[in-house]
């Protein structure tokens, strides 16, 4: 028979009680027993080493033959999916993954929302941006991505909403979260946020029958914010977006996003990653119209009032082409230079557009001044 617990206190030869390291309980690390309260509260710095170490030795690399183009890795195992209460409308996808109606839609047809739908939009987009505004107030070095898809979870679910990436084609979490060579659709998992890192939060919910797609590329500590090919992509990547906003108004060809984004991109010495474009969207994901971010492409049409849609440009330091980790959802730059991206859902008015999605007063990230080094060609 085992002897008595001794107390987890490094300076303490006392025998335990029954209190429990509380973290340790949350990452399954056995026999952290105290003998009192103000006995674990004097061994806390010592004591707490053992999470960072003991969780280490947790996770690991799914797929370790795989030759990586960049220097973020998997970091598994992914947490359990997070359920949504029954009380909370679902997305056809919800339960066998697939977006059954999405897939019947006609490609030719594009929505004109009415009054009511139009309200519809505005209340989803609204709780959408609340939603990525407190995600993005946890982004901070040492955090997991995982942690900011349990907050952007939980976010949803309080304000009556289903996190519509969860299981969209399979996709297993409630966000996109995509650091540095991660153009789009990474996989919230247990990697920590570095110093250094950039990270866009890509997050879409689904409330009284709308979708509302959003996301935004943020510094990760102040050693980012100190990096000047981070700020040249970033900041311009966020004025690429704005620009192509500032031509919405009824009649504007959608062809045109592309040519203004891409003009932008190229001045500072960027490339538009091309595979990936805005998209319509409603009480559908992703319905049509497909907007393309690049000059000289051939869509049609042109934006109607009623309309509601995306533009969503990523933009690299390299060049555009990407591929996929083995998860077949991460998608990153085969050079494994950095992307960045943001999205706004845009309503077309009868004079012009509203940002259903804007940023707020006191949303988190926001642009920083480009410093003159990191500016156009010099940079080069
Ligand atoms: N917001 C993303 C987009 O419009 C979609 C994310 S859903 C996911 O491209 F399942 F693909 F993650
Ligand atoms: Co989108």
């Amino acid at each position: 028979m085992p002897g008595p617990k001794k107390c987890s206190g490094a300076d303490c030869h006392n025998e335990a009680g029954t209190l429990q390291c509380p973290t340790c309980l949350k990452l399954g690390i056995k026999d952290s027993y105290f003998c009192a309260q103000d006995c674990f509260q004097r061994n806390w710095t010592t004591h707490k080493t053992i999470h960072k170490t003991q969780n280490a030795a947790r996770v690991y690399n799914p797929f370790p033959t795989y030759p990586f183009s960049g220097s973020v890795r998997p970091v598994y195992p992914l947490s359990p999916r997070r359920p949504v209460p029954k009380s909370i409308k679902h997305p056809d996808w919800a339960e066998t993954g697939i977006p059954k109606r999405e897939l019947r839609l006609n490609r030719s047809k594009w929505d004109i929302l009415d009054a009511k739908g139009q309200e519809g939009m505005r209340k989803v987009c609204r709780l959408a941006r609340e939603v990525l505004d407190i995600t993005a107030a946890a982004v901070k070095p040492g955090v997991t991505t995982d942690y900011l898809d349990e907050i952007c979870h939980k976010a949803c679910v309080e304000r009556n909403s289903y996190p519509s990436p969860l299981n969209y084609n399979h996709f297993p979490k409630s966000l996109c979260t995509s650091p540095n060579e991660i153009v789009c659709h990474g996989i919230p998992d247990q990697r920590v946020l570095l110093d250094g890192d950039i990270l866009n939060l890509d997050i879409s919910l689904y409330h009284g029958g709308y979708h509302a797609d959003l996301n935004e590329t943020y510094y990760v500590g102040d050693k980012a914010k100190k990096d000047p090919d981070a700020i040249r992509l970033i900041e311009t990547t966020r004025e690429a977006l704005d620009m192509a906003i500032e031509i919405i108004k009824p009649g504007t060809p959608i062809r045109d996003f592309g040519k203004i984004i891409e003009k932008h991109a190229t001045s500072r010495g960027l490339t538009v990653v091309k595979i990936w474009g805005g998209h319509g969207i409603n009480s559908e994901f992703h319905p049509p119209p497909w907007i393309p971010h690049y000059a000289k492409n051939k869509a049609v049409g042109t934006c109607k009032p009623g309309m509601t849609f995306t533009i969503e440009p990523i933009l690299t330091l390299g060049t555009d082409k990407e591929m996929y980790w083995p998860d077949d959802w991460t998608n990153v730059t085969v050079d494994g230079e950095r992307t960045a991206q943001f999205e706004h859902t845009m309503l077309v008015t009868e004079t012009g557009v509203e940002v259903l999605t804007a940023r707020l007063e006191d949303s988190p990230g926001g642009p920083i001044p480009i410093p003159d080094v990191a500016n156009g060609n010099k940079a080069k």
